[in-house]
């Protein structure tokens, strides 16, 4: 398996935690389970990925514009992460909040997979992209075992 791949199956475990989350209300158990699985599911992926996809690409000159860029949303993403932690579940902008976080994830997804996927293509050898993916992979078991106490980069 490629990096574009490892990763493209994380963004789809993403994509369901939104979808199912716009459909809860209220400070519901549900809504609060799905709440901790997707951030978890967002910090420690905007690790793995900083590390085995951006990471390398920062170094290049066709890429580091986007690899910051990329970088730069997921700060957007841990402000907005944060402004939830700090909202009551019940409220209105609690909702409107996650209304924004989700359509910043998925506008984050699709220039990933659409744009910086096929540039990057031209840089990583196949070689280097199945390498990276199974250096991913590794991380992402790692750090979605141990998240709890709290993933590196990540306080
Ligand atoms: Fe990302
Ligand atoms: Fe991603």
């Amino acid at each position: 398996m490629k990096i574009y791949k490892a990763i493209k199956d994380d963004h789809d475990i993403q994509r369901d935690l939104i979808e199912k989350i716009s459909k809860t209300s209220g400070d519901s158990e549900e809504r609060n389970q799905l709440w901790k699985e997707l951030k978890k599911e967002l910090e420690v992926h905007a690790v793995a990925e900083e590390r085995y996809f951006y990471a390398p690409l920062i170094d290049t000159d066709e890429m580091q514009e986007d690899a910051r860029h990329g970088i730069a949303e997921h700060h957007e993403m841990d402000e907005l992460i944060k402004e939830l932690d700090q909202t009551d579940m019940s409220s209105p902008h609690w909702k409107a909040t996650m209304d924004k976080l989700g359509e910043t994830v998925l506008h984050h997804l699709e220039d990933e997979e659409e744009e910086f996927f096929e540039k990057a293509k031209d840089i990583y050898s196949q070689k280097d992209a199945e390498k990276l993916a199974k250096d991913y992979e590794d991380s992402m078991k790692k750090y979605r075992g141990s998240w709890a106490e709290g993933i590196p980069g990540n306080e």
